[in-house]
């Protein structure tokens, strides 16, 4: 049935080994500094929580609102809801999110937060369909690769619902 969560792509179990592994990777990159962990809401929320509290090295939060529209509605043109409540001009800062595709929605918010003047800007991304995109972006730090299909969970809605799935399934869209 459309709209029914279907097959796990990515198990709980698994989740819990990449952030502690990609956590491990950016405490060692950034020792000795306080990062800055700026998220978009709300899919993000999930891998940003799990990944700070994995994170060795200080660390503050700060958060993004958008909303995108877009031929498929996956994303296109962004507007900012709300603003980060600090500036970051000289912090080290790291974007957090849930996932990329055609990385338009991203690509956006990387030059919007270059212009700010951080020390340095990363992207660490938790899901990934290279295949797709349209705005390349760097990924310094990235979870797992996906197929083609839409997926659940771990953040992930589809009309706001399952989010708080603690594992990524594929949705049944037909
Ligand atoms: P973009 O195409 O990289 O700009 O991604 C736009 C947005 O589409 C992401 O931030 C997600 O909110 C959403 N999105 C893309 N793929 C999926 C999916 O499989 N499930 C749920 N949301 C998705």
């Amino acid at each position: 049935m459309a709209g029914e969560v279907g097959e796990v792509l990515i198990t709980e179990r698994q989740i819990r080994a990449k952030v502690r592994s990609l956590a491990r990777r950016i405490s060692k990159d950034y020792e000795g500094k306080e990062l800055w962990l700026i998220t978009i809401l709300k899919g993000g929320v999930f891998f940003v929580t799990d990944l700070a509290r994995a994170l060795t090295v200080p660390v503050a939060l700060d958060f993004l609102g958008i909303s995108s529209y877009g031929p498929d509605s996956r994303g296109g043109e962004v507007r900012f809801t709300k603003d980060l409540d600090t500036s970051i001009r000289g912090r080290d800062v790291l974007i957090v999110e849930d996932i990329v595709d055609t990385g338009l929605t991203l690509g956006y918010i990387y030059r919007n937060l270059l212009n700010r003047e951080p020390a340095s800007l990363r992207i660490c991304v938790f899901l990934d369909r290279p295949y797709r995109r349209i705005v390349e972006i760097p990924i310094h730090y990235r979870g797992f690769e996906l197929p083609d299909q839409f997926v659940v969970g771990y953040g992930l809605d589809w009309h706001q619902r399952y989010r708080n799935l603690p594992y990524v399934a594929l949705l049944n869209e037909e």
